[in-house]
């Protein structure tokens, strides 16, 4: 049995177009999978799409369509986008799949059996855009506490979730899963509102038809967080695939934004635990982007299009950027100034100009061929010390979602290799001392190699194109942790090293 790894985004609306902060979520999953597959891990990577709910039929409503035909033209445009980003899940979800609509049926029913599920009336604040009631104390000034637009009041029948029984249990689950939640902020969050008390949960609705029916009665749908949750089982072959569920159940992460984290850390365990389910490892969640400052939103015209900004600067510039700027659990501000500085700093003076100089010696002075190096001498020992600490550094922030602080340790070993070639002088060494060179730009291509490994998870064509311009003749999304992972490589064997062009041009504001 291999290692199994299971990472999951949130399923997003489809009334509106992918935003920077929908490609996101989605691109730290991918980093983390691809980190996991360099790993040895088989990994299952989920996405998916929202379709049902009030907001839904509104939007659908709007344009006089029928909300599954906006979900079909939309659907497409997220997975032209994730295609577009290079996105490599393993899965995808539409929550009006029958295979979906039969577990959420099913989970309902036998939560219902249990006696977790009564019927009764409710009456409350409800936000339409954020598909949650709140209370007469949540409420502000009749507007909704997460997004501040208008509250409406709503009263209606509805089938309760008996989530007040899961009070105790949930705190207890918390007090010994300390890492269920991260970052720990938001691991406190989540423990103080449990501890405040749960209250039992609306879990149907009547005011609209778009959702799935609570099965015998249909004049009830379900509440579409209950049946959007449901996405993480229906994609790993609840139901269907017991092997599939054997291998990846129960789940390592699942990646969200800090704004829908009561849903995943609360609600969800409950009706796991209601079932009998176990519960996922890990929920993480990360910062909001704002713009310019300002927060994004239709009303002020500053959404970001993330094919636009990749299109713009590209795919892997794009990528990099959203998780070398801001560390991974903090709110960040994007701009294009900022884009522009990453680029033309990180990007072409120090990583792409380390890259191409190596190149360039080794065919220059050794003619594209590598020998194994000799005994350490000059700086050696150092660089290489430093290098080994810092992979090991690097490994230990991506196993937490650390890609901030992973990606600062990749760009500490660019610069010391900067140095060494500045320090070490190849050029010289080529003139009187060709033992010494051929270590040197062993040492030097050897860097190259792990640099371009560590960030491979970040920038996936880039790191591709380098791999082969190195001389590694298989692609670097195969790489094993056996061969590729260690320090020390074995040269021999190498294709010949080959100039590339300018892998990251700087851009002229
Ligand atoms: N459909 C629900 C999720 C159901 S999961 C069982 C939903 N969808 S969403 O489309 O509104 O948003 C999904 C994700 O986008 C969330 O993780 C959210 O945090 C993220 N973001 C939305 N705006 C964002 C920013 N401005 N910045 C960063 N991420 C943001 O919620």
């Amino acid at each position: 049995m291999g290692k199994h790894y299971y990472i999951t985004t949130p399923i997003y609306y489809i009334n509106d177009v992918p935003h920077i902060g929908h490609a996101y979520t989605t691109i730290a999953a991918d980093i983390m999978a691809r980190y996991k597959r360099l790993q040895g891990y088989e990994v299952f990577f989920l996405t998916g799409v929202d379709e049902h709910g009030q907001k839904a039929e509104k939007t659908a409503a709007e344009r006089q369509i029928h909300p599954k035909d906006l979900a079909d033209t939309m659907v497409q445009t997220f997975t032209d986008l994730w295609q577009m980003l290079n996105i490599s899940n393993t899965g995808f979800v539409r929550t009006t799949e029958e295979r979906h609509k039969r577990v959420v049926q099913y989970f309902f029913q036998k939560i219902q059996e249990k006696g977790d599920i009564y019927l009764g009336e409710y009456e409350d604040w409800y936000c339409v855009p954020c598909e949650s009631y709140f209370t007469e104390l949540q409420q502000q000034e009749g507007k909704c506490p997460d997004c501040g637009r208008l509250l409406e009041r709503l009263k209606e029948e509805t089938y309760f979730f008996r989530m007040s029984k899961y009070t105790e249990p949930l705190l207890r689950y918390l007090e010994e899963h300390k890492d269920f939640v991260l970052p720990e902020v938001r691991y406190n969050e989540v423990y103080s509102f449990v501890k405040g008390g749960l209250r039992d949960l609306s879990i149907s609705r009547t005011s609209f038809s778009w959702g799935v029916p609570v099965p015998g009665n249909p004049r009830h749908v379900i509440y579409v967080w209950f049946d959007a949750l449901l996405n993480y089982l229906t994609g790993i072959g609840y139901l269907e695939n017991d092997q599939l569920m054997a291998d990846f159940w129960p789940c390592d992460t699942h990646l969200i934004g800090k704004d829908i984290l009561r849903f995943h850390a609360v609600y969800w365990p409950s009706f796991l635990m209601s079932l009998g389910v176990e519960l996922p490892k890990r929920v993480f969640a990360h910062g909001w982007w704002t713009v310019d400052g300002q927060k994004m939103s239709k009303s002020l015209g500053n959404v970001v299009s993330p094919s636009e900004i990749a299109s713009a600067y590209g795919v892997d510039q794009f990528r990099f950027f959203l998780f070398r700027e801001v560390p991974f659990g903090l709110d960040g501000d994007f701009s294009r100034e900022a884009i522009v500085h990453r680029i033309n700093g990180d990007l072409a003076n120090d990583f792409g100009n380390l890259v191409s100089r190596s190149v360039t010696m080794i065919k220059k002075f050794s003619n594209g061929m590598l020998e194994q190096p000799g005994g350490p001498g000059g700086t050696d020992e150092h660089l290489i010390g430093r290098t080994v600490g810092l992979v090991a550094e690097y490994g230990k922030e991506m196993e937490s979602f650390g890609f901030h602080k992973a990606l600062a340790s990749t760009f500490d070993i660019v610069s010391l290799l900067n140095k060494y070639v500045d320090t070490e002088a190849p050029w010289k060494l080529a003139k009187d001392n060709r033992a010494r060179l051929q270590t040197v730009l062993y040492n030097l291509w050897n860097g190259v190699r792990i640099a371009t490994l560590l960030l491979h998870p970040f920038m996936p064509q880039k790191t591709d194109q380098i791999w082969k311009a190195i001389g590694i003749g298989t692609p670097i999304g195969t790489a094993s942790q056996d061969r590729e992972r260690g320090f020390y490589y074995d040269a021999q064997g190498l294709s010949s090293i080959e100039n590339i062009p300018p892998l990251f041009p700087r851009i002229e504001k």
